[in-house]
């Protein structure tokens, strides 16, 4: 992969790089728009897809993540990539990646697993999915690093979706220097408003009706906003609590009003502030995040 980087780098051709862990949809292929946009026809559109192991906890969905390389490979192909970049754990971590089957959940927090040296971003990655899974953007910095220094790209694109995940890396490029322009491209939704992902496909039965409460959580507070201009957070976070509760198999991880761009927590919500909120909806764990 690096050697072909370094050979489109030396012919002047522009490189945009999409990272994702597959099973694509919509709001992947809105980023391979986005990317294309960025660097020209003359331009080399580069989508990876590998499922992180060092991202995910032991008590997380790693094994059961949905996968299926056939029908990425299409989407892609019909988006105009020019090169999926689709790396084996073996290739991506080749000393200590272990059986995690056998692993308990109490395993310590900077363990050894995976590899032996991480990318750690300390001050964003400590809020909100950083505080619900520790180890979690420790794996998504040391992955997105591996792979800009294999795909080299001028311009990387990444999802409004997971705002956090965006802006550590951001800060992470700008504190280490990477010669990489980030873009952050809007949250692509279902048509009840659902945003997109691959763990979708999780929700059988009425779990998918009831997984629209992360947008209809948004909406309350869009609406709180607009109506009163300011509002106490403590409040909104209250308010939206209750409305998840509704829900029989929903379960509030956790709700924020911050800034967008330092995710400083709020006392009082204006229009700007940033809300995100984490749901269980059975078993499965949804994010969602919006400007009010
Ligand atoms: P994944 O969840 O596959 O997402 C890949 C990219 O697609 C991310 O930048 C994400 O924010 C974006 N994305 C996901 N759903 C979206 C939607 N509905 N609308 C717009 N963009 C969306 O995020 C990861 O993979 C991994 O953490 C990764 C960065 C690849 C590192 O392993």
């Amino acid at each position: 992969m690096q050697r072909l980087a370094r050979k489109w780098q030396r012919a002047g051709r522009r490189i945009g790089f999409v990272p994702t862990m597959g099973y694509l949809h919509a709001g992947h292929l809105s980023l391979v728009q986005r990317a294309r946009q960025a660097v020209g026809q003359n331009g080399i559109v580069v989508v990876s897809i590998y499922v992180n192991p060092t991202q995910f906890a032991p008590t997380e969905d790693l094994a059961r993540y949905p996968r299926n390389l056939k029908r990425d490979l299409k989407m892609c192909r019909a988006a105009g990539v020019d090169v999926v970049f689709t790396p084996g754990d073996k290739e991506m971590y080749p000393d200590e990646i272990r059986s995690r089957r056998c692993e308990s959940a109490d395993v310590p927090r900077f363990d050894n697993r995976g590899c032996g040296t991480y990318v750690v971003e300390e001050s964003l990655s400590q809020t909100m999915e950083g505080a619900a899974r520790p180890t979690h953007f420790r794996g998504v910095t040391t992955v997105v690093a591996k792979l800009f220094n294999l795909v080299l790209p001028d311009v990387a694109v990444f999802g409004a979706k997971d705002w956090q995940q965006a802006a550590v890396i951001k800060r992470m490029v700008k504190d280490l220097n990477f010669p990489v322009r980030i873009i952050v491209a809007p949250t692509w939704r279902e048509a009840d408003g659902l945003a997109m992902s691959s763990r979708n496909k999780y929700l059988a039965g009425d779990l998918r009706r009831q997984a629209t409460v992360l947008w209809c959580g948004i909406q309350i507070a869009r609406a709180a906003v607009k109506k009163l201009k300011t509002y106490p957070a403590a409040k909104l976070k209250t308010a939206v609590k209750r409305l998840v509760e509704c829900e029989p198999d929903a379960r509030l991880d956790y709700v924020e009003l911050f800034e967008p761009d330092t995710l400083s927590p709020v006392p009082t919500v204006k229009r700007g502030t940033h809300m995100a909120l984490a749901v269980f909806v059975g078993k499965t764990r949804l994010i969602d995040n919006a400007r009010l």
